[in-house]
């Protein structure tokens, strides 16, 4: 049986952990901070899967292509949309209790989905439901945790037929590097939302997993696909509002109170994410920077306290009472539709290195992922990750045998780069001003001449590894949203000849990025706070 090495305290990779335990493997997990401190645990909305008679995987299959704007890799949707069922009956086994109304399961509509089929737990706390079933049945098994323990780089060694992955540099809770053998090493790090000043994600989403996996040489793609979900809150933190609202029947409303979606999509406030955040970014722009808001008034007070209770005080955190007025959204980076490329096993093109969950790029997003999907791919393909897992233990680093040089260092190497070390924040605003929801050859330039003359700190602890981490993607997000010269899914070139992008609104001419979506709001807020 093989040693695995597990990143990532998230969905991905407790399943991950779980299920090699239960295969037989002596298993590590480490994570950044505490075991429930992922991206997992902020998942509202629900996980999707054709569970329900009116429904089918062919059906589900149909939805996530389309959403993901025909660029989803049909053979992985087909896994997931097929698998998922099985997938969500073993969480019910790990202990995840699913809402249950009158006849059953209940189950939410959101975004593009032709079928209510999200389930959703706690109302709006799936994330959390799911995190904490994963992490009692985790530490049940006979697996070795260590909590704030951060992945730095991957150990890869010289074969004959290119480079073994064999471990991990480490960052342990003291301060100390120090190296850990495996003989697979599986990245469930989660996604790097931090690369943007407007962000649904937690603090630890800096894609650590990807950086290093690139570093080490490791195939990624599809880093131009940035989800930015359509209704954040438009208030300090940007918290997430759930697409299940929308789903449940919250409408959008301009500056005059009119219902813009209408107009645009057929489908309006259920139209793919990537066309409602588009266009509520646009309305934005057209009302000089004033926010569009969602109006959740219909729903009733007692039906939004049942159903959403962590939304609604999430509201009230902010100084509003959703029950009774519109509030204030703004579009905000959510989710990675790119990463570390795998098979359908989870296998990269390094061997022994295994990616799943949101740092994996499964294909099974295309150019926009569907709602609700995210949990799930990270179950489905963690699943098979496990299964193909070595049966016996390749060996690990020979006796001896230095670690080959990682082939990318354009960043990580502070020897080699004069120029200023990177500025987090300032990056963030680069990444949000012109790496955003639109983008056109001149900002991505611009944006590449400041990435470049910024350099990589050594990482000597979790926050230097970390921004040597988010320099390192944006730095290859640029390139890739610069390389995508048309528009699709998630991507919009401005400026791009051809729209393959769904949307039909007009764009706002003559006005900065900076100045509008609710963005001024929220540095008022900030500034006021
Ligand atoms: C949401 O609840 O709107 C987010 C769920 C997701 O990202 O799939």
């Amino acid at each position: 049986m093989a040693r695995v090495l597990v990143v990532g305290g998230g969905i991905g990779g407790l399943w991950t952990a779980v299920r090699a335990a239960d295969a037989g493997h002596e298993v590590e997990l480490v994570t950044k901070t505490e075991l429930a401190d992922g991206n997992t645990r902020h998942a509202q909305g629900g996980i999707a899967a054709a569970l329900f008679p009116d429904d089918s995987a062919e059906r589900h299959f149909a939805d996530t292509i389309e959403a993901g704007a025909g660029l989803g890799d049909p053979a992985s949707v087909r896994v997931l949309c097929d698998e998922g069922p099985a997938r969500v009956r073993d969480l019910i086994r790990f202990g995840v209790a699913f809402d249950h109304g009158d006849s059953g399961l209940e189950r939410g509509l959101e975004a593009a989905h032709s079928r209510a089929r999200i389930l959703h737990a706690g109302g709006d706390a799936t994330g959390a439901a799911i995190e904490h079933a994963l992490v009692a049945t985790v530490r049940r098994r006979a697996v070795r945790i260590h909590e704030h323990t951060m992945l730095v780089d991957l150990l890869v060694t010289a074969g004959p037929d290119g480079g073994r992955v064999t471990g991990a540099r480490l960052l342990s809770a003291s301060g100390d590097l120090f190296e850990a053998t495996a003989d697979a090493v599986v990245l469930a790090t989660g996604g790097a939302g931090q690369l943007f000043c407007h962000t649904t994600n937690p603090d630890v989403a800096t894609g650590d997993g990807v950086a290093a996996a690139w570093r080490a040489g490791a195939e990624v793609a599809d880093l131009e696909f940035v989800q930015f979900h359509p209704t954040a809150l438009a208030a300090p933190g940007t918290p997430l509002i759930s697409e299940a609202v929308r789903g449940e029947g919250a409408v959008l409303r301009d500056a005059e109170g009119h219902r813009f979606m209408a107009d645009l999509d057929p489908r309006a406030e259920l139209a793919p994410r990537d066309v409602v955040a588009r266009a509520v970014w646009r309305r934005s722009l057209e009302q000089d920077g004033v926010p569009v808001t969602l109006d959740a008034t219909a729903l009733g007070r007692a039906f939004l306290d049942r159903r959403f209770p962590g939304l609604g005080a999430a509201c009230r955190d902010a100084g509003f009472d959703w029950a009774a007025e519109p509030v204030p959204v703004t579009p905000a980076a959510h989710y990675a539709m790119g990463g570390v490329v795998t098979d359908l096993d989870g296998r990269t093109s390094l061997p022994g290195l295994f990616a799943v969950g949101e740092t994996a790029r499964t294909g099974v997003h295309g150019a926009n992922r569907l709602a609700s999907n995210s949990l799930l791919e990270a179950a489905v393909f963690a699943d098979r990750a496990v299964r193909a897992l070595p049966e016996a233990g390749h060996s690990a680093r020979p006796a001896g045998a230095p670690p080959v040089g990682a082939p990318h260092e354009a960043s990580g190497n502070p020897e080699t780069h004069a120029g200023a070390p990177v500025d987090r924040a300032a990056l963030q605003a680069l990444m949000w001003q012109h790496v955003g929801l639109e983008r056109t050859a001149g900002g991505l330039a611009a944006a590449s001449a400041v990435l470049d003359a910024w350099r990589a700190p050594e990482p000597h602890d979790r926050r230097t590894a970390e921004d040597r981490n988010l320099l390192d993607l944006a730095r290859l997000t640029v390139a890739a949203a610069a390389a995508r010269t048309e528009s699709v899914g998630a991507h919009f070139r401005a400026d791009a000849a051809t729209d393959r992008a769904r949307t039909s609104t007009r764009p706002a001419a003559g006005r900065r990025h900076h100045d509008v979506a609710g963005v001024h709001q929220i540095a008022d807020a900030e500034e006021a706070a």
